[in-house]
């Protein structure tokens, strides 16, 4: 599988019975703590592995660190990423370094699964259930740290859902067996579930009401933070939206913002739905039934208020 499918990570069938997943991914900080900012990266790199229901098992770094800043920074976002990493029980066996003006860090994650054990974004069904399994708005969260008009508690908050690993999530759904799943990253929800809608040739139904928010997300977003990315994930993607009427425009947005080390967001058959939700429970995971999967229509997703 490589980049036609738009799926979360590479798949190169080694044997009849062993592929190999290549995933990577990096960026500059998205909060002012270095370890917090090593440790959510490697979260956000491992996932896609997670995503594709494979078990990652080696890691390289990726690192850009200016000459100009104390060494000891950069000790400490190794050290964040080293214990996300040892979390997931990936050995880092190596990496690369490079001068740049603004540090930047994450990942090159090497996974394994059975080809038969693929989980990819595009098996959709009708009638399967949509389950998300963390809250959405730490994009908008984030930002609003940066102005310094965030709540410390409600960034806490979303700095702990971002170190948190999908690991949890992706053993509950390998389990269970699903259908379909990704995470949820810089596109969105709304950008993440029109390529899953895409690629399976369905359409989703969402629920407004049932979709979890970071607390103090809504507000935020309310009085007028949001990323650029996430706006223009509105522009884009979530133009192709059928929004309920009464949705504003800002709960649009929300749906739309950027994701850094989001959930999963999984597609399972409306007959494993419980079970899977009490496997997510299972391994102390967040998980919420968000809509569900209909027919191909004009509109890949729908939004109901
Ligand atoms: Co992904
Ligand atoms: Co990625």
């Amino acid at each position: 599988m490589g980049i036609e499918t738009g799926d979360d990570a590479a798949v190169y069938r080694l044997t009849d019975d062993l592929c190999i997943i290549q995933t990577v991914d990096f960026f500059p900080p998205i909060v002012d703590d270095p370890y917090q900012f090593g440790a959510i990266s490697a979260a956000n790199s491992l996932s896609d592995v997670y995503a594709m229901g494979g078990k990652p098992i080696l890691a390289l770094n990726l690192v850009c660190f200016p000459e100009d800043q104390p060494i000891s920074i950069l000790g400490d976002i190794l050290r964040g990423g080293a214990d996300i990493t040892k979390k997931a029980g990936v050995l880092t066996v190596g990496g690369h370094t490079i001068q740049d003006k603004e540090p930047k860090y994450g990942l090159t994650v090497t996974g394994v699964i059975a080809p038969d054990k693929i989980i990819s974004n595009a098996g959709a069904r009708p009638f399967d259930k949509l389950i998300l399994t963390k809250p959405i708005g730490t994009g908008i969260i984030t930002t609003a740290a940066k102005a310094g008009v965030a709540n410390s508690a409600h960034l806490e908050n979303a700095v702990e859902s971002m170190m948190t690993l999908n690991l949890g999530a992706s053993t509950a759904m390998t389990s269970v067996g699903v259908d379909a799943a990704t995470d949820v990253t810089g596109f969105g929800l709304i950008g993440h579930l029109h390529n899953m809608m895409k690629g399976s040739s369905t359409t989703a139904v969402l629920n407004l009401s049932a979709i979890p928010i970071l607390p103090g997300a809504r507000d935020l977003v309310e009085s007028g933070v949001a990323p650029g990315g996430t706006r223009r994930n509105l522009d884009t993607v979530g133009r192709q939206v059928e929004w309920d009427d009464p949705i504003k425009v800002t709960d649009q947005l929300l749906l739309c913002d950027a994701q850094t080390s989001g959930g999963l967001l999984i597609a399972v058959g409306p007959d494993k739905a419980d079970l899977l939700m009490n496997a997510l429970a299972a391994q102390s995971v967040y998980g919420s039934i968000i809509g569900e999967v209909a027919e191909a229509q004009p509109t890949a997703i729908q939004v109901t208020a």
